[in-house]
């Protein structure tokens, strides 16, 4: 008999049909319509199949949907804050009906489940996130996924899982809520708090896992949040090692991390609800969230409700204990982590905050010892390496002949000379030699070519060596594309090797300028096809009042000064 907690609603759905049915089961389905699941889904079928989501047994029908939105409760009136629906497109909603089963398969076509269709609506996605959010602006992460990266039909009824999703990271640290309540039951922890991340943790969740474990006088399980990729932030191999290394700061036998495929819906206070029922189903009697919680899991303020309100007014419904906690700050006068209500007015006090550790980390800048663990930091610099050994790209764009090819070749020569970084010149003629030689000049044409370039010089970037690009590239939106690539994995300098169009015409060497103004080249960039001048580079030339060397030098003390190169 286990004394931990009950599951919210008081059983945990086991959604996984018996052995002895899921063979039959897994022939008769190649002949239903199948859909293959988004990542965000797969994340959603995983925990409602392992009961995470209890007293969930499926995908939200229509009445229970319009429940939760309203009033945050489902049809029979019990306390469910999120809907969790299953979008589909409308060509297979066509061929569905109420009463047909579907196939539900991982993106790679792998069955794992059957829908047994109950319900299909167009749900009203504006009125959804006024619910919700409180708002439908599609700048709040929230809103974005649900207007523009959603389907348009929900499909809502019964799943029976036929196979676990397969998942080849982090697998020593996976566990269904029945796994981790057996653990929990093995080793005796009865009292467990909780405490959700998808972040780094810092020394000011420390001090609140610390306050928490002392109040509550629990265990405490560290329940890291993985899976669609969404609302992280770090890498999630360096930040899983990172945690690995709290763990060892933590007294042995004290303390647990488990990850859990919770896809974040932004959503506040619905957020924190929702969070802590997940919790309580992994048998955890307690669940910590600090008061700037909201920042992380979207706006604090959701339908001017506090998240930590929302939770104290439902606490006799949600059963875990939730600890809700101020925020902590460092005192240095005494090397301390306090709430921040409790430092006397003389003190001086440093906010401790994920988006500043982060910035470090991506900036490759010192992070002090007072915000992160140096055990951790060391981990998370393998991964987050600083500045002058970080990948790097150096875009150069700019007319034809505006000597783009002549400094990304003086620049090559100096960045090999200085040593460190592999270095690769991924030049306009090269690309369309080797990897673009069945394209032309259209819009199309050149969109794919220099998508390629950025495809290319992201992997280089990643991989720690530096990539220096010179096609012309002339226009900005693609140019921006290329960026959003390379920036989560590197350092981007855009460098507009700004040559006027008389000067490059006149230089004209390849006579390419005259033909075109004779008509027989069409389409030719600065005559009748458009350049359209970066605004804000990182770094603008010209070779009109500097040689080629001393561009390339110019881009190189840019380079130092960026901390890209020492
Ligand atoms: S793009 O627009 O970025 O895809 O162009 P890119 O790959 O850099 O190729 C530019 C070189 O191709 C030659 N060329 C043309 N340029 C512009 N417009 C048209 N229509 C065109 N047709 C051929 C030209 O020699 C460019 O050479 P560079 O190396 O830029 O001087």
């Amino acid at each position: 008999m286990s004394n931990l907690i009950t599951p919210y609603g008081g059983e945990l759905k086991d959604l996984y049909l018996p052995a002895a049915e899921r063979e039959t089961e897994r022939e008769r389905l190649k002949e239903y319509p199948a859909w293959d699941l988004t990542p965000r889904q797969l994340c959603d079928l995983e925990l409602l199949l392992c009961g995470a989501f209890s007293p969930l047994e499926g995908f939200l029908t229509r009445s229970d949907y319009e429940g939760v939105c309203e009033r945050k409760r489902l049809a029979d009136g019990t306390l469910w804050p999120l809907p969790i629906t299953l979008d589909i497109p409308g060509a297979l909603a066509n061929r569905l009906e109420p009463g047909a089963r579907l196939a539900l398969r991982d993106p790679e076509g792998v069955p794992l489940a059957v829908l047994d269709v109950e319900a299909l609506w167009e749900p009203d996605r504006r009125r959804e996130a006024m619910c919700v959010y409180g708002c439908d602006d599609p700048a709040h992460p929230g809103v974005r996924l649900l207007l523009e990266r959603s389907h348009p039909v929900y499909a809502g009824g019964r799943v029976s899982g036929i196979d676990m999703p397969v998942h080849y990271e982090f697998r020593a640290r996976r566990h269904t809520p029945s796994e981790l309540r057996a653990v929990f039951d093995k080793l005796g922890w009865r009292r467990v708090v909780a405490l959700h991340t998808q972040n780094v943790l810092h020394h000011g969740h420390q001090a609140l896992a610390h306050r928490a474990v002392q109040h509550a006088e629990a265990n405490l399980l560290l329940h890291a949040s993985v899976g669609d990729g969404t609302g992280e932030r770090v890498d999630p191999f360096a930040r899983m090692r990172a945690y690995e290394q709290l763990l060892a700061q933590f007294p042995e036998q004290t303390t647990m991390l488990s990850v859990v495929p919770l896809a974040s819906r932004f959503a506040g206070a619905r957020e924190a609800l929702w969070q802590a029922i997940v919790r309580r189903n992994y048998g955890c009697s307690h669940f910590a969230i600090g008061e700037r919680h909201g920042s992380a899991a979207g706006p604090a303020m959701v339908s001017g409700d506090h998240v930590a309100e929302a939770l104290r007014r439902h606490a006799d419904e949600l059963g875990i204990e939730v600890l809700v906690f101020p925020e902590f700050v460092y005192v240095p006068e005494r090397d301390a982590y306090l709430p921040r209500a409790a430092v006397d007015g003389a003190e001086t006090s440093v906010a401790l905050s994920s988006a500043d550790l982060h910035q470090r980390l991506r900036a490759g800048d010192e992070i002090p010892s007072w915000l992160l663990q140096p055990a951790v930091a060391a981990e998370l610099r393998r991964t987050y390496p600083p500045r002058h050994r970080q990948g790097l790209t150096v875009f150069l764009t700019g007319l034809s002949g505006a000597g783009k090819s002549t400094i990304a070749n003086a620049l090559r020569v100096k960045l090999l000379e200085l040593g460190g970084r592999p270095v690769t010149l991924l030049d306009g003629d090269i690309v369309r030699k080797h990897l673009s030689s069945e394209l032309g000049f259209s819009k199309e044409h050149r969109d794919l070519n220099i998508l390629r370039i950025g495809f290319v010089a992201s992997e280089i970037t990643k991989n720690g060596g530096i990539a220096i690009c010179a096609p012309i590239a002339p226009y900005r939106e693609t140019r921006a594309r290329v960026r959003a690539m390379i920036e989560p994995v590197g350092g981007m300098i855009e460098v507009h090797v700004a040559t006027p169009l008389a000067v490059c015409e006149a230089r004209d060497r390849k006579g390419l300028y005259a033909k075109a103004r004779a008509g027989l080249i069409k389409g030719f960039t600065g005559i009748d096809d458009p350049y359209e001048a970066p605004e804000n580079p990182e770094l603008r030339v010209d070779t009109l009042d500097c040689s080629p060397d001393e561009a390339a030098q110019r881009i190189l003390l840019k380079l130092e000064s960026l901390g890209y190169i020492r």
